[in-house]
């Protein structure tokens, strides 16, 4: 089987490549990335290149991507690539957004319609259903309204989706999943931000009162669930996905200050993110029962490999921190401590 998988030099879908190639001899994969910040070709470093094709081309190129679809054929598309930051919709402006993760995603459905793609795989977000009051959780009917602009292109993408479908016949799934976490995540998201200050005794700026909730779950969790929705969903279908542990981000704060042995008088608590949404939670009794799905690692398994993970790779983290992220991640602070102090 070959797949196209796109953003796969990100976080998840380097994930999900490698995990992929382990568990499947018959599968290839060709991988679509345009190299954003976010994408790291150390994070592929170790692939077998006879099965892993790296193309760098970007998605909301018609040009990039035809050229990808008239050299190779292929059964599957998963859509991963995105601008993946809330607080970079919000500090640098929506336009990126909108290029990359819905009129790129266009491009892609376009393409695999084009060239007969059996399956398209859309990988959404738990940030489309917007905030929760302080009961009950998302299911796959609620309502669409996201509250920021990230959010907004991931919701649009998805209505895309579901018109190639519903239009076109196109054969399109979508997963919304929650917050991830795990080997690879680029360190301006809340646990490896954490791990990484509090390694260096830096501050741990934590938006507002810290009492947001995200459901976390480990990346390779997220993996085996798309896997499965890729394989067995009914077209049209919509999935969601989490794994039931619903947090403060307070909490998490200080569970990785726990594991690394740091004091709590490292965090900071700084402006909160204008239009934060102040809780996630998800039911995904959908996947696991349609699917049989459900998640192998739990919550402390899962935040010990991460902590290890950075710890014995402090060169990956330390490539990134010593280039242009830092400066807009200084930038982004002070701006949120001054406000927050004055
Ligand atoms: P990431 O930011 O780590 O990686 C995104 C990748 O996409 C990068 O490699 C980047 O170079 C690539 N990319 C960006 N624009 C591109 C373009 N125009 N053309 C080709 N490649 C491009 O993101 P992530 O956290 O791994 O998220 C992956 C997907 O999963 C996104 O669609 C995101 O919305 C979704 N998602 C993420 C989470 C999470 O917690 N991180 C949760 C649910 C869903
Ligand atoms: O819910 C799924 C989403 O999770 C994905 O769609 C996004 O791609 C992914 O980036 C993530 O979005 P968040 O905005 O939730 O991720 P982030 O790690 O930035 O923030 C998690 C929570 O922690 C959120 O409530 C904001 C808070 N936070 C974040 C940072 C970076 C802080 O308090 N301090 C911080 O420095």
């Amino acid at each position: 089987m070959k797949i196209l998988v796109t953003g796969g030099a990100g976080f998840i879908a380097s994930n999900f490549v490698r995990y992929m190639l382990s568990r499947y001899p018959d599968v290839s994969i060709v991988n679509l990335d345009s190299l954003t910040y976010a994408g790291n070709l150390e994070n592929l470093a170790d692939l077998d290149e006879r099965r892993h094709v790296f193309i760098k081309g970007d998605i909301s190129s018609v040009e990039d991507v035809e050229s990808v679809f008239k050299k190779h054929s292929f059964e599957n598309v998963v859509n991963f690539a995105a601008e993946s930051h809330v607080d970079r919709s919000l500090h640098f402006g929506a336009q990126v957004f909108i290029r990359t993760n819905i009129a790129g995603t266009q491009v892609l459905l376009d393409m695999s319609r084009q060239y007969g793609v059996k399956r398209f795989v859309q990988i959404s977000t738990d940030e489309v259903y917007g905030s929760l009051g302080n009961t009950g959780k998302f299911t796959e009917m609620s309502t669409i309204q996201p509250n920021n602009p990230y959010a907004a292109t991931k919701a649009s993408a998805d209505f895309m989706v579901r018109a190639a479908h519903k239009s076109h016949g196109l054969n399109a799934v979508i997963t919304r999943c929650s917050n991830n976490f795990g080997p690879y995540q680029f360190p301006e998201k809340l646990i490896p931000l954490m791990i990484a200050n509090a390694l260096e005794n830096r501050d741990l700026p934590v938006y507002g009162d810290g009492m947001h909730v995200r459901d976390w779950i480990f990346v390779i969790d997220h993996c085996s669930a798309i896997d499965l929705v890729m394989r067995n969903a009914e077209a049209g279908s919509i999935y969601n996905i989490g794994s039931d542990h619903d947090v403060p981000n307070l909490e998490i704060v200080k569970l990785v200050l726990k594991i690394l042995d740091k004091p709590e008088t490292l965090i900071k608590h700084v402006l909160d993110r204008p239009g934060h949404d102040r809780r996630y939670a998800m039911d995904s009794s959908k996947i696991r029962k349609d699917l049989g799905w459900r998640p192998a690692f739990s919550f402390e398994q899962a935040m010990k490999k991460t902590v290890d993970w950075y710890l014995g790779n402090r060169a990956w983290l330390e490539h990134i921190r010593s280039g242009a992220y830092m400066k807009y991640y200084e930038t982004l602070y002070r701006d949120r401590l001054a406000k927050s102090s004055s």
